[in-house]
Formats: structure tokens, C-alpha cells, sequence
């Protein structure tokens, strides 16, 4: 049924009664579920259809290459891939949502994830002990900016720690946890939030989207699928790639005058160069130099 669905089809209460075998007061009742659980569906004449994120529900059901599960609606997709982690789902199992209710971005700030965006959470679980799990976070943006550049022809450059920027203006934003087990890594999430077809201009002025860029709609399932397929081929070998340096030729902090935020401070320098375990090597007024392992950067 999620299939006809995907397939830009409405779908009536017959038809669904007879192909799942059930009455058509129990089709109703799963309808009424669906839309509870955050659906959008429509009822017309000729039947039932889903009005918003078909274009999700395809992909999940199609791809054969990851776990892919989708939400409509879903408190955030890094909640929802801890819980599985800890679960134990395989390794590149891929959380999905139409909607995030309680989105989170770095520094616990809330994160606004409204339909027609991608919200996404990559479950992994690398071969590397914790100290390396740096490569994973710094491949995923640089993958991902790689992607859009080649998907859209726009300049888009990697902010530290692991936005993407366009003229300044974030397009993505990255959030990673890590679980450990002894001194290997039992799982990182990676959580991606990109600005596809959604306004956050309304509610983060330094924030665009890629329709608002290009002034057309794009396809979300084009970007995830062409990511993935990336993302999976630089983890391949991950441990022989210079991902730092690679990172640093899609920059645009080095060399810039930052101001640097984390939980508890804020200071500004000048941003001299990212070191080979992700560190920023940030430079003040009077010339010294420290080493930024955490935080939030503002140009
Ligand atoms: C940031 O720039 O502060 C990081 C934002 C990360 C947002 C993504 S959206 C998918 C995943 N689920 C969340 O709740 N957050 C991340």
C-alpha cells in the first residue's frame, strides 16, 4: 500500500480492503493510525493518498543498500538512533524524518526541522578506536559538501567544526555522539539536518535552503542517495584516507577571524589551521595560539 502510495496514487478503501484481507472499518482504523503517528493523508473521492513525503517513503522502501527507516513525525532522529544503537541495528542504518518535534543542533540548541527538509541520522559503527572518530564527522561534511557542489554547481565550503556553508549562510548543520565499549567505538550517530526544501530564513536569518538558492524545488531523495553512496565509499577506507587535509581544501575558516562559542565561554581569533585530530588552531590579539576541540564557530 505505502508502495501505490509512493507511486503518486490514491488508493481506495476497496482496494485496500481486499488486498490486505480485512474489512473496511479495520482499513479505516489503520488510516486513522497512520495519521496519528503523523502521515499526511489525504481522502478524496478516489480514496486515500499521502499528501506530503512520498518522496521519503519511496526511498526507504527501495533502497536496498542501508536500513532505512522513516518517520513522518518524530521527536529527533539522533533520540531515535540512540535508542535503536543501543538496540543493536547493523552498521549504516539510516533514521529518517519528515518532521523533527524536538530537533537539536550542537551546544543542546534547539534545532527547527520543519517538513520539506532533510533530517537524518547515520548509524555507524566504524572499525576505529574513539580517538579516531574525528575522520567519520570531517568525511561527512566533507562528503556532503562534495555532493551538493556536484549535484547543484554550487560553491559550498565546509565550516569548522562541521557546517556547510553558501556565501556564509549555513545550508547544514552536523551533530555527532559517540558510545564507546572498552577502547573500540560500539557507536557513532551522525546526525545531518540540510535545508532543502524548507524556509528557515523565517526563523535563522544566517540560515538558506537550496530551493530558495536555486529558486526551484529539489529533489531530497537525488542529495540523500548520492550522498549515501559517497559517504559509504570513503569509510570504505577510511583509516588510509587524509581526510583532514582533503577537508581542508573545501574550507573557507582558515585564515578567517572567528569567534568561537562552547558550553561555558566564547573567544575570538584568528583561525590559523585545523591540526590532524579535527583541532582548531585558533590565534588571539596577543598572539598565542590554542588548540579548539569543541565548540561553535561564527564568521
Ligand atoms: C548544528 O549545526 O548545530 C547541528 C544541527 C544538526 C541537526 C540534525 S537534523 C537531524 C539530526 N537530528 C537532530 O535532532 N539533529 C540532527
Amino acid at each position: 500500500m505505502h508502495l501505490a502510495w509512493a507511486n503518486d496514487k490514491f488508493v481506495s478503501g476497496v482496494e485496500m480492503s481486499n488486498a490486505l484481507d480485512i474489512s473496511r472499518v479495520a482499513v479505516w482504523k489503520h488510516i486513522k493510525t497512520l495519521v496519528n503517528e503523523g502521515y499526511d493523508i489525504e481522502s478524496s473521492p478516489r480514496g486515500y493518498g499521502l499528501a506530503t513525503c512520498r518522496d521519503l517513503v519511496r526511498f526507504s522502501l527501495e533502497r536496498t543498500t542501508e536500513n532505512i527507516l522513516f518517520s513522518p513525525s518524530i521527536d529527533s532522529t539522533m533520540d531515535e538512533a540512540r535508542r535503536l544503537a543501543r538496540e543493536g541495528v547493523p552498521h549504516f542504518t539510516v533514521v529518517i524524518a519528515e518532521q523533527q518535534t524536538k530537533g537539536r543542533g550542537r551546544l543542546n540548541r534547539a534545532w527547527s526541522s520543519q517538513k520539506g527538509g532533510l533530517w537524518f541520522t547515520i548509524i555507524l559503527r566504524p572499525d576505529l578506536p574513539p580517538q579516531l572518530s574525528f575522520k567519520v564527522n570531517f568525511a561527512a561534511s566533507l562528503c556532503l559538501a562534495k555532493t551538493l557542489n556536484q549535484l547543484f554547481n554550487i560553491n559550498a565550503k565546509v565550516k569548522w567544526p562541521n557546517d556547510i556553508l553558501i556565501n556564509n549562510q549555513k545550508l547544514v548543520g552536523l551533530l555527532s555522539e559517540m558510545e564507546t565499549r572498552g577502547d573500540m567505538i560500539s557507536f557513532v550517530n551522525v546526525g545531518i539536518g540540510i535545508n532543502v526544501n524548507n524556509q528557515p530564513e523565517k526563523e535563522q536569518p544566517n540560515a538558506v535552503s537550496i530551493s530558495t538558492l536555486l529558486g526551484q524545488k529539489v529533489s531530497r531523495t537525488k542529495i540523500l542517495a548520492a550522498f549515501l553512496d559517497r559517504f559509504q565509499r570513503t569509510l570504505d577506507n577510511i583509516l588510509e584516507r587524509n581526510i583532514i587535509e582533503l577537508w581542508k581544501e573545501q574550507t573557507a575558516t582558515i585564515g578567517r577571524q572567528v569567534r568561537i562559542e562552547t558550553f561555558k565561554d566564547h573567544f575570538q581569533g584568528l583561525a590559523l589551521d585545523v591540526d590532524d585530530t579535527g583541532a582548531l588552531i585558533l590565534m588571539d590579539e596577543d598572539h598565542t595560539t590554542r588548540r579548539v576541540i569543541y565548540g561553535d564557530c561564527f564568521y
